[in-house]
């Protein structure tokens, strides 16, 4: 906890330190060069000021010196803040392989969260410490912005389309997540909070409330309320391609082009079927467009992934959608699951 007049947030997530450093820098920079020309700016005048009313200044014929220092000076600040930058970027932008997947629909004015488990919450999010967190974001409406300022993360959630962040957090508690663009009359109420547990709490709170199934089975239920397995299924009368194994692997469209089936491949062919048809097939599909919601989308895909990999309880990212680079998570110890352990509290949604 903090006292007095904090100048920054807590600093509660592996790249927190790195963002900030960066930032400091950039303000040290700044401030150096503002208070360096402004300075000269007085002095100069001062200095060169006109003495008498017939003076005439002596004319000035350039200095080569002067003029490669105010350029390669310049370059090379610059070259680091852009190199730092990117390494910084990159980090934010490159989530490990094993994070846990989270999906959190933004819309006027709250956040609701599904865990693969099925767990669901609004503006809370319930995760473990020191595990990375990878979230997948839609909007309902508007254009959102998740930001958890503790965590130096903030990730634009727009209408149409899937976007992802990621964090992992260093140290148990509970911070601010706030929406960080406006969204209408309530924006400044659509905020909540991430909830840091120790992995053994955490995992008490997962195993309470799991009544509605996890994410992929709601999906599955969803599947054969909607009849989408009248179509997608395995034998001759399929009318639709096979969903099996689907996720992740490139798909072979009818002009010819091949896309990866990720989740905004699977998005888009649940929304505007005709966007993209699979190759040996007719595009006979009606739209689900108004007749399901981003959750229920998030559900369908959620299960549509799960015929691709083994039954756990932590998707697996598939490779598409996980850029390499360095991959650092530590695992979370499993701890065994208790029956009717008191659990954090969680907020029912419909
Ligand atoms: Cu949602 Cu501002």
């Amino acid at each position: 906890m903090q006292t007095g007049v904090p100048l920054f947030p807590e600093q509660a997530s592996t790249v927190a330190a790195e963002v900030d450093a960066l930032y400091i820098f950039l303000v040290v920079i700044t401030a150096f060069f503002s208070i360096l020309i402004s300075g000269m700016i007085i002095y100069f005048a001062i200095k060169y000021r006109r003495r008498s009313e017939s003076e005439i200044p002596k004319p000035i014929h350039g200095s080569t010196v002067l003029e490669a220092a105010w350029i390669i000076i310049p370059l090379i600040i610059s070259m680091v803040v852009f190199v730092w930058g990117v390494d910084v970027f990159f980090k934010l932008a490159r989530a490990p392989v094993d994070a846990i997947e989270i999906y959190v629909v933004g819309k006027q004015w709250m956040w609701k969260i599904q865990h693969i488990d099925g767990q669901r919450e609004i503006n809370e999010l319930h995760i473990p410490v020191g595990r990375a967190v990878r979230l997948t974001l839609a909007s309902e409406d508007v254009i959102h912005s998740f930001y958890v300022p503790a965590f130096r993360v903030k990730a634009d959630v727009v209408p149409g389309r899937y976007t992802r962040t990621w964090f992992e957090a260093t140290k148990p508690g509970r911070y601010h997540l706030f929406c960080a663009e406006y969204c209408g009359t309530k924006h400044s109420g659509m905020i909540g909070e991430v909830v840091v547990m120790e992995p053994a709490q955490y995992e008490n709170w997962l195993s309470g409330g799991r009544s509605t199934g996890s994410l992929a089975s709601q999906g599955e239920n969803l599947f054969q309320e909607l009849a989408c397995n009248s179509c997608h299924r395995e034998d001759s009368q399929a009318r639709g391609p096979s969903l099996k194994e689907l996720f992740g692997k490139p798909v072979q469209l009818q002009n010819g082009s091949t896309v990866t089936a990720d989740e905004s491949y699977i998005r888009e062919s649940i929304l505007t079927p005709n966007a993209k048809v699979v190759a040996g097939f007719d595009s006979i599909m009606p739209t689900f467009q108004g007749l399901i919601t981003e959750e229920q989308t998030l559900q369908l895909i959620a299960y549509i992934r799960s015929l691709a990999k083994p039954p756990t309880g932590i998707a697996q990212p598939s490779p598409a959608l996980t850029p390499t680079g360095p991959q650092t998570s530590k695992p979370l110890t499993p701890q065994p699951v208790r029956k009717g352990v008191p659990s954090a509290k969680q907020t029912p949604t419909k």
